[in-house]
């Protein structure tokens, strides 16, 4: 193309009295036809007085792209001489060939534009972008939150807020909320622990992240629960950990012999209410799987999500309080006790390894949020955590009585219900061959949101059908027409088993 013909080319393509500015375009074209090919390496353009004629643009307009297109390199300006195209082509004899095939894919498949571990971790997801309704299980009632006593706090924080609050963090997360979460913890989860121990993240997830990082290799074998929280098989997976399922009884995860003689490096329990069907760890076995990791230097990851709500009987301790030998790893959320888009969660980790999980948690996360931590210190130091649990407690379990009447009512002894003595949700069970995804996706339709349970377990011969129904969210008024709705496509799905046998 000519210094001519580059003006043509201009004058073809510009689009007057359009929404982008003349210069931009003018930019925008040039940059285009040099990266395109249509305007070669070493070319002369023309003068910008020339070609601000040639347009009928003003010579600024003109000056501003070329000096745009000067500054990122496209264009070179030689002192007396012009400007010209600036040689930037790619000189394609030095790279290697190209690898071709399934090579050219590594093991993501052929035509994946990601990684095999990407591919991976999309294959099993579990996040669902419905998040508020009935009968969404694991939300806790948002509503319900003192968003005043909240605000108010965060006010004051503000009104003088100090610099260091705004700043990255320390890794560890701001000592005050730390001091309160661990004193919460040693008084209602009966945790062993100092503030030092304790490391804000933003949640579960990072917290599982960082304990797979440091302390697993990749390849290392880690026990989950079958079923588990999808959360925690996805994110130790895609760690490259290698997740070994074991089957839940009632008194949790199972430890057949068989597993024992070859020790993981990892062992992810939910002891004090299953995820998700409920049972709570046997102290029998708490006390095998303690002596087991002490014995074979394995890690025990106890993710205690959701046991600030008990309905029957006195709390339970956690796990991590009954091991004398420093092999918990203790993980605790505030997405249940107040909302999940706060994003704050906390492990304790022994002693010894607290300042290494702080620096680490800094260089892969470089953590913040500092102002955050110094509202929801305030808030658990004046009562308000403790209070707001309290209360909601109070109300869950009298929607979580108001479901199982619902469900006792409209189907009788057709499902069972596991997992309601605590936290924010159940599992009713559907008998054997029902099929749990179907009526969950029909029941979506009808605007009602429940997880079909056999989604939840790695081994597909031992799922069982069923359906995971949130009810801390649901106002208690409304919770037996909406499960009177649900009944009806359960029972929809059971006549087409009945017509099936
Ligand atoms: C078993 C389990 N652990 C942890 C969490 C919470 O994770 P996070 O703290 O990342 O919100 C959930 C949320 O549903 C869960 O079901």
């Amino acid at each position: 193309m000519s210094e001519v013909s580059i003006s043509d080319y201009l004058l073809t393509h510009l689009e007057r009295g359009g929404t982008v500015p003349m210069n931009r375009q003018l930019y925008g074209l040039l940059r285009d036809g040099i990266l395109g090919g249509a305007i070669l390496p070493g070319l002369r353009v023309p003068p910008s007085r020339a070609l601000a004629a040639d347009l009928g643009v003003s010579r600024n307009t003109v000056t501003y792209a070329y000096d745009q297109l000067i500054a990122e390199g496209y264009l070179e300006a030689r002192t007396g001489d012009g400007t010209y195209v600036a040689d930037t082509e790619p000189d394609m004899a030095r790279l290697p060939a190209a690898l071709t095939g399934d090579a050219a894919t590594a093991d993501g498949g052929a035509g994946s534009l990601l990684s095999g571990r990407g591919e991976r971790l999309l294959s099993g997801t579990g996040a669902s972008s419905a998040q508020w309704g009935a009968f969404m299980p694991g939300i806790p009632d948002i509503t319900r939150f003192p968003n005043e006593v909240w605000s108010k706090l965060q006010a004051r924080h503000w009104r003088r807020i100090a610099p260091g609050l705004l700043t990255y963090g320390d890794g560890a997360g701001y000592l005050p909320l730390r001091e309160a979460i661990a004193s919460h913890l040693r008084t209602a989860r009966s945790v062993n622990c100092t503030a030092e121990q304790v490391i804000v993240t933003s949640g579960t997830h990072q917290s599982i992240q960082l304990a797979s990082t440091l302390l697993g290799e990749m390849g290392d074998t880690a026990w989950v629960e079958d079923p588990c929280y999808w959360g925690t098989r996805n994110v130790i997976r895609s760690s490259g950990l290698a997740p070994l399922p074991l089957p839940v009884d009632e008194e949790g995860m199972q430890l057949p012999e068989e597993a024992l003689r070859t020790p993981p490096r990892f062992i992810f329990v939910t002891p004090s209410h299953q995820y998700p069907l409920g049972p709570v760890m046997s102290l029998a076995r708490r006390r095998l799987l303690l002596e087991y990791a002490a014995r074979h230097k394995v890690w025990v990851v106890e993710d205690d999500y959701d046991s600030e709500f008990r309905y029957s009987g006195p709390p339970l301790a956690s796990l991590q309080g009954l091991d004398s030998n420093e092999r918990v790893i203790y993980l605790g959320t505030f997405s249940k006790t107040l909302f999940p888009g706060l994003r704050i969660g906390f492990m304790v980790v022994p002693s010894a390894l607290a300042p290494r999980f702080a620096r680490a948690n800094a260089e892969l996360f470089r953590d913040g949020q500092s102002f955050l931590h110094a509202v929801l210190a305030d808030f658990m130091n004046e009562g308000h955590f403790s209070s707001h649990v309290r209360k909601m407690r109070q109300l869950y379990a009298e929607r979580l009585a108001c479901l199982q009447a619902a469900i006792r009512h409209e189907l009788g002894d057709i499902a069972t219900i596991s997992g309601g003595d605590a936290g924010l949700h159940l599992a009713l069970g559907l008998p054997t061959g029902t099929n749990d995804v179907a009526i969950s996706q029909a029941a979506k339709v009808r605007g009602i949101l429940t997880r079909p349970l056999s989604a939840y377990y790695a081994e597909p011969t031992s799922a069982r059908p069923g359906l995971m129904l949130g009810y801390a969210a649901v106002s208690t008024e409304s919770i037996p027409p909406l499960f009177a709705e649900l009944a009806q496509e359960i029972r929809g799905q059971l006549c087409h088993l009945d017509t099936r046998a």
